[in-house]
């Protein structure tokens, strides 16, 4: 198998990234550095990044998370705040978060040890849907929304059509369902800031099909085989 391929089967990153420890000298074939991309290892080669032994994980892990907010989408944080990954007792592997929800943003978020599909699901050029219940304060003219849904400029990039449905209006709040296509940085929150409005709950609720049922804040669980299938098909 080619070593940037096998890296990839070890958990620690994509098979793209995984090249650049090659190239970056961090890999050690049974002792000795290499160098060329197209290296060849098999199971009985002693393989290190960083002087640190690796090995193929057997099977990946692909969990389905309901993220509270309060909580941040990497594995360590320089304020020192609570990370998901704190939320996972039960796993060993270095489990990643696919994309990110933002600190205050609650809801579906995908963790897994497989780089490839955390990859191919964050990549731009597949726009693949995600979906979200945005609460603002107050109601919102219907001529804003449709700028909205018509792209408006965030950091100095006009967002993708996207679609946006009144849900309800209720107490005084108005409830959205929201589906974009991009996934920039707090990209709701800055659409309707853009309009002047404030969002004061972001809940996501699908990717593409996948939907987030089941699961109280806090909570998750092992994708079944056929939600993963479906991930590795998108
Ligand atoms: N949009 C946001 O504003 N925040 C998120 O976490 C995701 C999408």
């Amino acid at each position: 198998m080619r070593i940037n391929k096998f890296l990839a089967e070890c958990g620690l990153s994509s098979r793209r990234k995984c090249e650049t420890f090659v190239l970056e000298k961090r890999v050690k074939v049974n002792g000795k550095t290499i160098t060329e991309l197209s290296t060849e290892v098999g199971a009985n080669d002693i393989v290190t990044v960083d002087d640190i032994r690796v090995a193929p994980i057997k099977k990946h892990v692909y969990i389905m998370m309901n993220k509270p907010k309060g909580y941040i989408c990497s594995a360590s944080d320089e304020h020192d705040r609570k990370t998901v990954l704190d939320l996972i007792k039960d796993h060993n592997e270095r489990i990643f978060p696919v994309g990110r929800l933002d600190y205050d943003t609650e809801g579906l978020l995908i963790l897994t040890t497989d780089g490839d599909l955390a990859n191919r699901i964050s990549h731009p050029r597949n726009e693949i849907s995600k979906t979200y219940i945005a609460k603002v304060e107050g109601a919102v003219d219907e001529a804003l929304i449709d700028k909205l849904r018509g792209g408006v400029v965030i950091d100095g990039t006009k967002t993708k059509k996207c679609r946006i449905k009144l849900l309800e209006f209720k107490n005084g709040m108005s409830r959205y369902e929201v589906i974009i296509s991009e996934g920039r940085n707090r990209q709701v929150r800055k659409m309707f800031e853009s309009i002047n409005k404030e969002v004061v709950f972001l809940k996501r609720v699908a990717i593409g099909d996948l939907r987030l049922r089941g699961l109280r804040r806090g909570e998750y669980r092992d994708l079944y085989p056929e939600e993963v299938n479906y991930l590795k098909m998108v």
